[in-house]
C-alpha cells in the first residue's frame, strides 16, 4: 500500500494549497445564524428564471436533445460564438471566430492563461490587492509576483513603470504579463480611469508585455458611463493585439452555468484551445445553449438595467450603514465603488483581520473575507472584503452593526 503520496506529487502540486476563500466559505456553511458578506454571489433576485426555464425547454425539445447530450465542439458552439461576437460590439470590440474561445467560466479562463504563459519563477505584474482566484490559478505554475498598491482610480501605472524600468536597468527578466481587473476590481470595487487604461496600453507596447484584462463586472455599473475596455482601446488606438480579455457570465447572468470566454490574438487562442483539450475538453453544450439564448434572445439590456437598479439600492444602503456605524474616530475606512459586488475595508493597522475573522464568525455571527488572501507576494493584514449583492437589505443592515461591534470590542 502506498503510504507517502505527497512524495509522488509533482513539484507544481506538492506545496499547492488551492483557494483559501474556499476553506473560509466551508467554515461558514454550518452556521444558520451567520450573515455572510464573504462570498461573491450575485443575488437570485435578479436571475432570469422564467427565461432560463423557457430556453431549457427549447434546448431539450425534439431531436435537439441528441446534441445536448453529446460532446460539444471544443472551442465552443457556433450559436454562442455568434452571440458573443455580437455582444462585444457593445464595447466596440470587433473579433473573428479565431479570436474567441468559450471557457467553462472565468476561473477556467484564468487557468488557461496561467498554464499558457507561466514557467516556474516567471514574473507576473499585478495590483495589490487583486483577485484571489487569479493568484490561485497562476500559483499552480509557481510564478513570482511584482505588485504595486492600487490607487483610487485603478492600477498605479506609474508604479508599474518604475518597477519595469528597474528590472530593465538590472538586465532582469521582464514579467510575462500584467494582470488587471479594470472594472470594479475584486476585491476593492475600484475602477480604472480611461487615462490609466490608455497609459497601461502605452506601457504594454513600450515594454512589449501583454495585458490580461479580466472583466466580469463591466456591465454592473450603477453610476456614470461604462468606459471602453483596454481591449477595445487597443483595437482602436493600436489596431492592436497586446490584450487578452477574460470574461464570464457568472456575475451578469448566473454562476451555475459555468460559462465564459477568452478573447485575444488567434495564436494565443489556438494554444489556449489546445490546453482546454487537455484539461476540460468541452464546455457543456446545454449550458452554452442557455447562454446563447440569454445573449441573443433575452433582453439583456433590460436585464442589466434591472440588475443595476437592484444592486445600486443595496450599495447605497450598505454605504449609508457603513457611514452610520463607523465614525471617523473608529479609524475604519472603505472604498466607495460605482458598481460591482464588493467594497474593501481598511481597519487600524494593529488589527489582523484573519484573527478578527474568527471572532466575527464565532462571537458575532458575521463573516467577511480577510484581506491577506488577495495579495500575490507579501500580504497586508488589516483589510477585509465585503460583499453587498447577496444578503437581503435587512441582513446588510444587521451585518454592518455586528461588524462594527466586533471591531469595537476587539482587543
Ligand atoms: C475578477 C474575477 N475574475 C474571475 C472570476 C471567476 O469567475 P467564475 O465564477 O466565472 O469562475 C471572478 C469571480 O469572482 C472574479 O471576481
Amino acid at each position: 500500500m502506498i503510504k507517502n503520496w505527497s512524495r509522488r506529487f509533482s513539484e507544481n502540486a506538492v506545496n499547492y494549497e488551492g483557494y483559501p476563500i474556499g476553506k473560509t466559505l466551508e467554515l461558514l456553511a454550518s452556521n444558520p445564524n451567520l450573515i455572510s458578506l464573504a462570498g461573491g454571489l450575485p443575488s437570485p433576485d435578479v436571475f432570469q428564471k422564467a427565461e432560463v426555464r423557457l430556453a431549457t425547454k427549447r434546448s431539450l425539445e425534439g431531436s435537439r436533445i441528441d446534441s445536448v447530450m453529446q460532446y460539444s465542439s471544443i472551442p465552443g458552439e457556433k450559436a454562442l460564438f455568434d452571440a458573443v461576437i455580437n455582444y462585444l460590439k457593445r464595447d466596440k470590440i470587433n473579433i473573428k471566430e479565431e479570436n474567441l474561445l468559450i471557457t467553462t467560466s472565468g476561473q477556467h479562463g484564468l487557468d488557461l492563461a496561467g498554464r499558457l504563459f507561466l514557467n516556474q519563477g516567471d514574473l507576473v505584474m499585478l495590483d495589490r490587492p487583486t483577485f484571489a482566484g487569479a493568484i490561485v490559478a497562476f500559483d499552480l505554475n509557481r510564478p513570482k509576483y511584482i505588485g504595486v498598491d492600487i490607487e483610487d482610480d485603478g492600477s498605479n501605472v506609474k508604479g508599474f513603470r518604475k518597477k519595469l524600468e528597474a528590472i530593465k536597468k538590472k538586465g532582469g527578466k521582464m514579467p510575462k504579463f500584467i494582470y488587471v481587473v479594470p472594472d470594479f476590481q475584486n476585491p476593492t470595487g475600484i475602477s480604472m480611469s480611461v487615462e490609466k487604461r490608455e497609459a497601461m496600453l502605452d506601457l504594454s507596447y513600450e515594454y512589449d508585455i501583454p495585458v490580461i484584462e479580466d472583466s466580469p463586472y463591466k456591465d454592473l455599473r450603477y453610476y456614470g458611463k461604462i468606459p471602453p475596455s483596454i481591449f477595445s482601446i487597443d483595437q482602436k488606438k493600436y489596431k492592436g493585439t497586446n490584450v487578452i480579455g477574460l470574461y464570464t457570465f457568472s456575475k451578469i447572468f448566473c454562476p451555475g452555468m459555468r460559462v465564459g470566454f477568452n478573447i485575444g490574438p488567434a495564436e494565443v487562442i489556438k494554444k489556449m484551445c489546445n490546453i482546454k483539450e487537455g484539461n476540460i475538453l468541452n464546455t457543456p453544450k446545454y449550458n452554452q445553449d442557455i447562454c446563447a439564448a440569454y445573449l441573443s434572445e433575452m433582453d439583456i439590456e433590460k436585464h442589466f438595467d434591472n440588475c443595476r437598479k437592484y444592486y445600486k439600492e443595496k450599495l447605497k444602503l450598505f454605504l449609508g450603514e457603513m457611514e452610520k456605524n463607523f465614525p471617523k474616530s473608529s479609524g475604519v475606512s472603505w472604498t466607495k465603488p460605482e458598481g460591482g459586488l464588493f467594497l474593501w475595508v481598511t481597519v487600524p493597522e494593529h488589527i489582523d483581520t484573519e484573527k478578527l475573522f474568527y471572532e466575527a464568525v464565532e462571537k458575532y455571527n458575521v463573516a467577511f473575507v480577510p484581506g491577506w488572501q488577495f495579495y500575490g507576494g507579501k500580504p497586508a493584514n488589516n483589510h477585509m472584503r465585503l460583499n453587498f449583492s447577496y444578503s437581503s437589505k435587512e441582513q446588510l443592515v444587521e451585518a454592518v452593526k455586528r461588524l462594527a461591534k466586533c471591531i469595537k470590542d476587539h482587543k
